[in-house]
Protein backbone atom coordinates (compact mmCIF):
# COMPACT_ATOMS: atom_id res chain seq x y z
CA UNK A 1 0.00 0.00 0.00
CA UNK A 2 1.14 3.83 -0.83
CA UNK A 3 -0.31 6.74 -0.57
CA UNK A 4 -0.68 8.17 -4.52
CA UNK A 5 3.16 8.72 -5.73
CA UNK A 6 4.39 8.24 -2.23
CA UNK A 7 6.97 5.76 -0.74
CA UNK A 8 5.83 2.01 0.16
CA UNK A 9 3.59 2.04 3.31
CA UNK A 10 3.25 -1.57 3.58
CA UNK A 11 4.61 -3.88 1.38
CA UNK A 12 4.55 -7.88 0.93
CA UNK A 13 1.94 -8.24 3.29
CA UNK A 14 0.40 -11.22 3.82
CA UNK A 15 -2.17 -11.42 7.08
CA UNK A 16 -5.37 -13.59 7.29
CA UNK A 17 -7.25 -12.68 10.89
CA UNK A 18 -9.48 -15.94 11.77
CA UNK A 19 -12.83 -15.29 12.78
CA UNK A 20 -12.91 -14.63 16.55
CA UNK A 21 -9.08 -13.86 17.32
CA UNK A 22 -7.92 -10.98 19.02
CA UNK A 23 -4.58 -9.12 17.79
CA UNK A 24 -2.65 -5.95 19.49
CA UNK A 25 -1.54 -4.13 15.99
CA UNK A 26 1.96 -2.50 17.14
CA UNK A 27 5.08 -0.29 15.82
CA UNK A 28 6.44 3.05 15.75
CA UNK A 29 4.85 6.31 14.62
CA UNK A 30 4.10 6.37 10.71
CA UNK A 31 4.83 2.30 10.56
CA UNK A 32 1.32 2.11 8.91
CA UNK A 33 -1.17 0.81 11.81
CA UNK A 34 -3.90 3.32 10.63
CA UNK A 35 -3.31 2.40 7.42
CA UNK A 36 -3.69 -1.36 7.43
CA UNK A 37 -7.00 -0.49 9.32
CA UNK A 38 -8.14 1.41 6.71
CA UNK A 39 -7.59 -1.32 4.13
CA UNK A 40 -9.28 -3.58 6.35
CA UNK A 41 -12.45 -0.91 6.84
CA UNK A 42 -12.26 -0.46 3.29
CA UNK A 43 -11.48 3.33 3.53
CA UNK A 44 -8.31 2.96 1.56
CA UNK A 45 -7.59 0.84 -1.36
CA UNK A 46 -4.15 -1.60 -1.46
CA UNK A 47 -2.27 -0.49 -4.40
CA UNK A 48 -1.22 -4.18 -5.09
CA UNK A 49 -2.97 -7.24 -4.19
CA UNK A 50 -6.02 -8.38 -2.29
CA UNK A 51 -8.10 -7.68 0.57
CA UNK A 52 -10.19 -10.13 1.47
CA UNK A 53 -13.05 -9.79 3.81
CA UNK A 54 -15.37 -11.89 5.13
CA UNK A 55 -14.56 -14.26 2.77
CA UNK A 56 -14.72 -12.63 -0.14
CA UNK A 57 -12.56 -10.43 -2.36
CA UNK A 58 -13.16 -6.79 -2.16
CA UNK A 59 -11.91 -6.41 -5.80
CA UNK A 60 -14.64 -8.11 -6.95
CA UNK A 61 -17.50 -6.52 -4.80
CA UNK A 62 -19.18 -3.70 -6.25
CA UNK A 63 -18.82 -0.30 -4.78
CA UNK A 64 -22.36 -0.32 -3.57
CA UNK A 65 -21.78 -3.56 -1.92
CA UNK A 66 -19.54 -1.51 0.43
CA UNK A 67 -21.57 0.52 2.98
CA UNK A 68 -23.18 -2.68 4.31
CA UNK A 69 -20.28 -4.74 4.89
CA UNK A 70 -18.70 -1.69 6.45
CA UNK A 71 -21.68 -1.69 8.64
CA UNK A 72 -20.50 -5.34 9.90
CA UNK A 73 -17.53 -3.96 11.13
CA UNK A 74 -17.26 -1.61 14.00
CA UNK A 75 -14.03 1.04 14.19
CA UNK A 76 -12.76 3.43 16.54
CA UNK A 77 -10.58 6.09 14.74
CA UNK A 78 -7.73 7.50 16.17
CA UNK A 79 -9.15 11.20 14.96
CA UNK A 80 -12.13 10.99 16.48
CA UNK A 81 -15.93 11.25 14.59
CA UNK A 82 -18.10 12.25 16.58
CA UNK A 83 -21.61 14.03 15.56
CA UNK A 84 -21.50 17.07 17.17
CA UNK A 85 -25.41 17.76 17.07
CA UNK A 86 -26.23 14.72 18.31
CA UNK A 87 -26.08 13.64 22.17
CA UNK A 88 -24.19 11.26 23.51
CA UNK A 89 -26.56 8.87 23.63
CA UNK A 90 -27.77 9.71 20.35
CA UNK A 91 -24.10 9.37 19.16
CA UNK A 92 -24.28 5.91 20.54
CA UNK A 93 -27.31 4.60 19.19
CA UNK A 94 -26.84 5.47 15.42
CA UNK A 95 -25.67 1.94 14.23
CA UNK A 96 -28.98 0.87 15.90
CA UNK A 97 -31.00 2.86 14.41
CA UNK A 98 -29.61 3.24 10.88
CA UNK A 99 -30.26 -0.88 11.61
CA UNK A 100 -33.85 0.15 11.46
CA UNK A 101 -34.25 -1.17 16.12
CA UNK A 102 -36.69 0.88 17.61
CA UNK A 103 -35.68 3.45 20.90
CA UNK A 104 -37.84 2.00 22.72
CA UNK A 105 -35.58 -1.53 22.07
CA UNK A 106 -32.44 -0.26 22.88
CA UNK A 107 -32.62 2.89 25.01
CA UNK A 108 -31.66 0.37 28.29
CA UNK A 109 -28.84 -1.21 26.78
CA UNK A 110 -26.83 2.13 25.28
CA UNK A 111 -27.76 3.36 28.81
CA UNK A 112 -26.00 0.82 30.08
CA UNK A 113 -23.53 0.35 28.05
CA UNK A 114 -22.71 4.23 28.43
CA UNK A 115 -22.33 3.43 32.23
CA UNK A 116 -19.92 0.93 32.02
CA UNK A 117 -17.37 3.25 30.16
CA UNK A 118 -18.02 6.02 32.52
CA UNK A 119 -20.20 8.22 30.71
CA UNK A 120 -23.71 7.58 32.36
CA UNK A 121 -24.02 10.95 33.85
CA UNK A 122 -23.11 12.64 30.31
CA UNK A 123 -25.94 10.47 28.40
CA UNK A 124 -27.56 13.91 27.28
CA UNK A 125 -24.30 15.97 26.99
CA UNK A 126 -23.18 17.53 23.15
CA UNK A 127 -19.81 16.13 22.36
CA UNK A 128 -18.42 19.87 22.20
CA UNK A 129 -18.77 19.44 25.95
CA UNK A 130 -17.12 16.10 26.39
CA UNK A 131 -13.68 16.14 27.90
CA UNK A 132 -10.89 14.48 25.43
CA UNK A 133 -11.11 11.10 26.83
CA UNK A 134 -14.90 11.68 27.59
CA UNK A 135 -15.17 11.68 23.76
CA UNK A 136 -12.93 8.55 23.09
CA UNK A 137 -14.65 6.42 25.01
CA UNK A 138 -18.33 7.96 23.68
CA UNK A 139 -16.74 6.50 20.17
CA UNK A 140 -15.84 3.47 21.80
CA UNK A 141 -19.23 2.94 22.57
CA UNK A 142 -20.68 3.62 19.23
CA UNK A 143 -18.27 1.03 17.76
CA UNK A 144 -19.38 -1.32 19.99
CA UNK A 145 -23.05 -0.99 20.59
CA UNK A 146 -24.04 -2.60 17.51
CA UNK A 147 -21.69 -5.86 18.41
CA UNK A 148 -19.91 -5.76 15.11
CA UNK A 149 -18.62 -8.54 13.56
CA UNK A 150 -15.05 -7.30 13.40
CA UNK A 151 -14.02 -4.13 15.94
CA UNK A 152 -11.06 -1.91 14.52
CA UNK A 153 -10.09 0.13 17.30
CA UNK A 154 -6.98 2.38 16.44
CA UNK A 155 -5.24 3.68 19.93
CA UNK A 156 -8.42 3.94 22.11
CA UNK A 157 -6.70 4.03 25.66
CA UNK A 158 -4.11 6.90 24.42
CA UNK A 159 -6.68 9.35 26.16
CA UNK A 160 -7.98 8.11 29.09
CA UNK A 161 -6.51 7.23 32.35
CA UNK A 162 -4.85 3.02 33.63
CA UNK A 163 -7.78 1.96 34.76
CA UNK A 164 -10.22 3.10 32.31
CA UNK A 165 -7.83 1.52 29.95
CA UNK A 166 -8.50 -1.78 31.43
CA UNK A 167 -12.09 -1.34 31.47
CA UNK A 168 -12.24 -0.63 27.54
CA UNK A 169 -9.84 -3.82 27.51
CA UNK A 170 -12.41 -5.81 29.26
CA UNK A 171 -15.11 -4.63 27.18
CA UNK A 172 -13.37 -5.61 23.87
CA UNK A 173 -12.71 -8.73 25.29
CA UNK A 174 -16.34 -9.87 26.22
CA UNK A 175 -17.29 -8.22 23.09
CA UNK A 176 -14.21 -11.27 21.58
CA UNK A 177 -16.48 -14.05 23.53
CA UNK A 178 -19.52 -12.76 22.28
CA UNK A 179 -17.50 -13.71 18.92
CA UNK A 180 -16.38 -10.68 17.27
CA UNK A 181 -12.92 -10.17 15.72
CA UNK A 182 -10.70 -7.63 17.27
CA UNK A 183 -7.89 -5.80 15.89
CA UNK A 184 -6.61 -2.94 18.09
CA UNK A 185 -3.66 -0.34 16.81
CA UNK A 186 -1.96 0.67 20.02
CA UNK A 187 1.26 2.09 21.49
CA UNK A 188 0.39 1.19 25.17
CA UNK A 189 3.00 -1.71 25.61
CA UNK A 190 1.60 -2.52 29.62
CA UNK A 191 -1.71 -3.01 28.26
CA UNK A 192 0.06 -5.85 25.97
CA UNK A 193 1.71 -6.82 28.50
CA UNK A 194 -0.82 -7.16 30.82
CA UNK A 195 -3.25 -8.61 28.13
CA UNK A 196 -2.12 -12.19 27.10
CA UNK A 197 -2.93 -11.49 23.65
CA UNK A 198 -0.61 -11.91 20.34
CA UNK A 199 1.03 -8.87 18.79
CA UNK A 200 1.55 -7.92 15.10
CA UNK A 201 4.29 -6.09 14.99
CA UNK A 202 4.56 -3.35 12.14
CA UNK A 203 8.12 -1.86 10.69
CA UNK A 204 9.27 -0.69 7.56
CA UNK A 205 6.31 -1.77 5.62
CA UNK A 206 6.55 -5.43 7.24
CA UNK A 207 4.67 -7.34 9.84
CA UNK A 208 5.51 -9.85 12.39
CA UNK A 209 3.72 -12.25 14.52
CA UNK A 210 4.46 -12.29 18.21
CA UNK A 211 3.10 -14.55 20.14
CA UNK A 212 1.04 -13.45 23.26
CA UNK A 213 3.12 -12.79 26.38
CA UNK A 214 2.67 -14.05 29.58
CA UNK A 215 0.36 -13.00 31.24
CA UNK A 216 1.19 -10.63 33.99
CA UNK A 217 -1.07 -9.47 36.22
CA UNK A 218 -4.59 -10.88 36.39
CA UNK A 219 -6.55 -8.26 34.18
CA UNK A 220 -9.57 -10.16 33.89
N1 LIG B 1 -3.59 10.37 3.69
C1 LIG B 1 -2.26 10.21 3.61
N2 LIG B 1 -1.58 10.67 2.55
C2 LIG B 1 -0.24 10.50 2.43
N3 LIG B 1 0.51 9.85 3.34
C3 LIG B 1 -0.11 9.37 4.42
C4 LIG B 1 -1.53 9.52 4.61
N4 LIG B 1 -1.86 8.92 5.77
C5 LIG B 1 -0.71 8.44 6.28
N5 LIG B 1 0.33 8.70 5.47
C6 LIG B 1 1.73 8.27 5.69
O1 LIG B 1 1.73 6.86 5.76
C7 LIG B 1 2.63 6.39 6.76
C8 LIG B 1 1.88 5.49 7.72
O2 LIG B 1 0.92 6.25 8.41
P1 LIG B 1 -0.07 5.62 9.46
O3 LIG B 1 -1.00 6.70 9.86
O4 LIG B 1 -0.65 4.38 8.90
O5 LIG B 1 0.95 5.27 10.65
P2 LIG B 1 0.65 4.74 12.13
O6 LIG B 1 1.46 3.51 12.35
O7 LIG B 1 -0.81 4.65 12.34
O8 LIG B 1 1.26 5.91 13.04
P3 LIG B 1 0.79 6.45 14.51
O9 LIG B 1 1.32 5.47 15.50
O10 LIG B 1 1.45 7.78 14.63
O11 LIG B 1 -0.70 6.55 14.50
C9 LIG B 1 3.23 7.64 7.40
O12 LIG B 1 4.49 7.86 6.81
C10 LIG B 1 2.27 8.75 7.03
O13 LIG B 1 2.93 9.96 6.91
MG1 LIG C 1 -2.14 5.63 13.52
Amino acid sequence: MRYGRGPDILTNLNLSLAPGSFHFVTGPSGAGKTSLLKLIYLAAKPSKGHVHLFGRDMAQAPASARPKLRRRIGVVFQDLVLLEHLSAFDNTALPLRIAGRKPADYRTDVAELLSWVGLGQRMNAMPPTLAGGERQRLAIARAVVNRPEILLADEPTGNVDHEMALRIFRLFVELNRLGTTVLIATHDQDLIARSGRPVLHLENGRITARPAPALQGNLL
